[in-house]
């Protein structure tokens, strides 16, 4: 049957604020496998997708499919594991050239988009992500800011303190019809591609609607190594459930 619905596992990135470290953060070890792989799990426990892309730097294409081999045992014929973008959005526009070309991307073909290195995601979080961008063209996952936020334009003076019941965190996945996205994108000129580093930034500027989907605390984004720490402390109290 033709689901329609693809899963698009964003690992094309190389990690630079993690620091030093000999291989990007998605493949570094959490528990007992690399925090890609987890992801990866997360994605095949849902049976709407079509297809699992994964996209990595091109150097990391062959490592990326032999630790699917080796931690993966069942489905992986639905896994492809293809070249990354030089953004991240770039990397999401090659996910749904992909779809084009070896499956069919019509108005309805929706993709759930995922940093790899997120790891907490849970099966809640990606139906109702497939849910809501099945209804409107796109969704964001979010929790509530529990910080207030302040703005400050020249980095020395507030410019303004937002209501903090408006605020949210953003998180991933921000799922959308691919069709819509791409067609969006594209009308961008190159200096707004820079700027417009959130894949859902595009559809808001562009008037679209944007519908939220709650996400969790502990779907957290590891960035610097002290996420890392936070990850594994995460694990383990997951393991002790
Ligand atoms: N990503 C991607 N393609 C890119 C850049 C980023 O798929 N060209 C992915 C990353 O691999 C990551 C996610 O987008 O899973 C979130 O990005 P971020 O945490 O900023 O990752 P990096 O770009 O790898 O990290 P850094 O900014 O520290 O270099």
């Amino acid at each position: 049957m033709n689901k329609n619905i693809f899963g698009v596992i964003l690992a094309g990135g190389n990690g630079s604020r993690m620091g030093n470290v000999e291989k990007p953060k998605q493949f570094m070890q959490l528990g007992d496998k690399p925090i890609l792989i987890h992801t990866i799990e997360k994605f095949m426990l849902n049976s709407s997708f079509e297809a699992i892309i994964v996209l990595v730097p091109h150097q990391w294409i062959k490592h990326t499919q032999d630790i699917i081999n080796k931690y993966i045992t069942t489905n992986i014929a639905n896994i492809f594991v293809i070249q990354g973008g030089s953004s991240r959005n770039e990397t999401i526009m090659a996910s749904i050239k992909f779809i084009e070309d070896n499956y069919s991307l019509n108005d309805d073909t929706i993709i759930v988009t995922h940093d790899s290195v997120r790891p907490f995601v849970t099966h809640r979080i990606i139906e109702e992500n497939i849910s809501y961008a099945k209804l409107n063209d796109a969704c964001d996952t979010v929790i509530p800011a529990t910080d207030t936020i302040v703005e400050s334009v020249d980095g020395n003076i507030i410019t303004s303190i937002p209501n903090r019941s408006n605020m949210y965190q953003g998180q991933t996945p921000q799922s959308f019809k691919a069709k819509k996205l791409r067609e969006l994108y594209l009308s961008l000129t190159e200096q707004e591609k820079d700027i417009l580093t959130d894949a859902c930034k595009i559809m808001v500027l562009k008037g679209e609607k944007v519908h939220l989907v709650s996400g969790e605390v502990y779907n957290i984004k590891i960035t610097y190594p002290y996420d890392l720490t936070m990850a594994r402390a995460i694990l383990e109290d997951f393991n002790r459930c």
